[in-house]
């Protein structure tokens, strides 16, 4: 095979799937995705958009194997998501989160909080260390690494949240509304700061968002609509 077409299928290599996925609660009285299929290639950014309720953090939750379709499968490289001994590798190395609401441990430091996926993962303290100045430095944060979560503003907690979720370089990056919880001019540069990121580290980004000025700044914008996904 020549290289050119080498290069073509590697750009269109599928990192994330989705395949006729359900998902309700509560015995199934509320039924949120109804057979959703979904395919994210490598690098790409997409918006996963729709308004409250619809079902973006459940499919969320899903991809990165927080919680269990009901019935479809879900794909990360080609290796389904939900088989019990592929769960924690999935978790420690190849997707990272980051929520509406930081979910930092607030009483800890900055660098506290980023190194403790690492340790999960069995990197080694030096590496673990120049991982954390390298994403500190990118995303403005090096002279706050000893501060405590709880002193930090919010636009600086969202950044802690994004250094966490890429410690273990992950290939994919969930983040459900991460500048839903800022001032539209806080949340504007926290996402050009991401999109850089996941650029910079050819980080594929499924977000979830209602903000569609931040949508439309993805490569693909998907809209959720009656339990499935409609691209735009
Ligand atoms: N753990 C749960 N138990 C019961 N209902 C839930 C649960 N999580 C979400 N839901 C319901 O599922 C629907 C979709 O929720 P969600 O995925 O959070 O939507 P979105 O993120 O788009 O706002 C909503 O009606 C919500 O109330
Ligand atoms: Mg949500």
């Amino acid at each position: 095979m020549n290289l050119s077409r080498l290069q073509t299928r590697n750009e269109h290599r599928v990192v994330l799937r989705a395949e006729g996925v359900w998902k309700s609660y509560d015995d199934g009285a509320i039924a949120v995705l109804k057979g959703v299929d979904f395919e994210a290639f490598e690098g790409q950014t997409i918006a996963l958009c729709g308004p409250s309720g619809c079902g973006k953090s459940t499919l969320l939750h899903l991809f990165g194997g927080l919680d269990a379709p009901d019935c479809g499968q879900v794909s990360v490289n080609g290796v389904e998501v939900n088989r019990h001994c592929n769960l924690l590798r999935l978790l420690r190395h190849e997707v990272g989160f980051v929520f509406q609401l930081h979910n930092l441990i607030p009483d800890l430091t900055l660098e506290e909080n980023c190194l403790i996926p690492t340790m999960a993962a069995g990197m080694d303290r030096r590496t673990a260390q120049a991982r954390l100045h390298q994403l500190a430095e990118s995303t403005g944060l090096t002279h706050r690494l000893g501060q405590r979560i709880q002193k930090l503003s919010g636009g600086e907690r969202q950044r802690t949240a994004l250094c966490r979720a890429l410690m273990n370089r992950p290939k994919i990056l969930l983040a459900d509304e991460p500048t839903g919880s800022l001032d539209e001019q806080t949340s504007g540069s926290v996402f050009a700061l991401l999109l850089e990121i996941v650029a910079t580290e050819g980080v594929t980004l499924v977000m979830a968002t209602h903000d569609r000025s931040l949508a439309a700044r993805c490569d693909r914008q998907l809209e959720m609509h009656d339990g499935r996904i409609d691209e735009i």
